[in-house]
């Protein structure tokens, strides 16, 4: 195993721009800076307003994180940059910033898939992952089933993926016809509290026995619950019932596969990862169901399931440890990455044989 170096991770694919430090596994400061409220009356993320805020935002917060942490630039030791998914003028403002820092401190550089980041952001609060362990990350782009083994060294096989939109999309859009503000998962689950989740039901699709055992569709859904809304809208909608209805389903649909699938696999932990995962009715069902199958479950904190830094340098700590090849100063971004690595560059590696089970 490869020394230890203070890891400083990189984020700027999406409206968040975060910057984290990370050594042997122990997150030592993060900052975090959002442009969310100018995309708010947008509806959505506008590309080129992201883009202009990661430029504004990555030293500013790459100096607070330092701060958070009471270190200086010279105790960088390597740093992580997310370099895909996401938004292309968005990761480019991050991969430039960081190739900057790598060359102008004379350190490795890694490239690291935003998603791998999501995963290692619960090793930050519940230590290394057990090998192998299953994971469901449901981000607003993303949303898939993962059996997951040595992260910084294996490939990633991929159960399940959503075949339209992801479980964050949904919420988003059903959000705004319902009429609550953006982004519409946090303001779904706000609703939802005062709301019955068996005042609708709602499909709950591709769980049928025909069905693909682990793959995700929630298109159908999101329109069901658009129509719904649509059809109440002479009367007034009842948007708390409809948003507890709609994230029941959600909830439902996204743990009842994942404890399925660590059932069939024998994968004693279940890790619920991204955006998502900060839904109140998602953790809770999932802490009920994989406490009836004897299943171990590991949901990162609020502050690290959503976007930040510290899950780069997460990343990017433990291809340090693991020895991994760094970098070269031309990696380039890579808006569509597939994850079947952690690591979004070659490095020393068998060809990839069984990414998909
Ligand atoms: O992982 P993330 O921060 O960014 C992506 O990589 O996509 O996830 C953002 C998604 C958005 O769709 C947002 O609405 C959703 O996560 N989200 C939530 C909650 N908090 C964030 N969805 C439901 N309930 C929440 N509490
Ligand atoms: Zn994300």
């Amino acid at each position: 195993m490869a020394a230890s170096r203070i890891v400083l991770g990189i984020e700027s694919s999406c409206d968040e721009t975060g910057a984290g430090l990370v050594r042997d596994g122990v997150l030592l400061g993060h900052a975090v800076a959002t442009s969310m409220d100018e995309h708010a009356r947008f509806g959505g993320v506008v590309p080129e307003i992201a883009a202009r805020a990661h430029i504004h935002a990555l030293n500013p917060v790459i100096g607070r994180a330092l701060d958070d942490a009471g270190l200086r630039l010279s105790d960088i030791g390597a740093v992580a940059v997310t370099t895909g998914p996401g938004l292309s003028g968005a990761l480019q403002v991050g991969v430039a910033g960081a190739k900057t820092l790598a060359y102008s401190l004379g350190v490795p550089l890694y490239g690291v898939h935003h998603l791998a980041g999501h995963v290692a952001a619960d090793t930050l609060e519940h230590g290394p992952l057990p090998d192998p362990c299953m994971v469901l990350i449901v981000s607003g782009g993303h949303t898939s089933l993962l059996l997951v083994r040595d992260l910084a060294r294996d490939p990633i096989a991929h159960l399940g993926d959503t075949i339209d939109d992801a479980a964050g999309e949904c919420f988003d859009k059903v959000a705004r016809v319902f009429g609550l503000p953006y982004p519409g998962g946090p303001a779904i689950d706000r609703a939802a509290r005062d709301g019955d989740p068996k005042a609708v039901r709602f499909p709950r699709p591709l769980t049928g026995p025909r069905d693909s055992a682990y793959d995700f569709s929630f298109s159908g859904l999101k329109t069901a619950a658009a129509r719904w809304a649509e059809s109440r809208r002479e009367t007034g909608v009842p948007v708390a019932d409809g948003a507890a209805a709609l994230q029941e389903a959600v909830a439902d649909v996204l743990t009842r596969k994942a404890v399925a699938a660590c059932a069939e696999y024998g994968v004693g932990t279940l890790v619920v990862v991204g955006g998502v995962a900060a839904n109140s009715r998602v953790r809770e069902l999932a802490r009920m169901r994989c406490r009836s199958a004897g299943i171990t479950l590991r949901v990162p904190p609020l502050k690290l399931c959503t976007d930040n830094g510290a899950m780069i340098a997460a990343v990017g700590d433990l291809l340090v440890r693991a020895g991994a090849e760094p970098a070269p100063l031309d990696l380039s971004i890579d808006p569509s990455a597939p994850l079947e690595y952690a690591a979004l560059h070659p490095v020393a590696r068998e060809p990839m044989a069984a990414g998909r089970v």
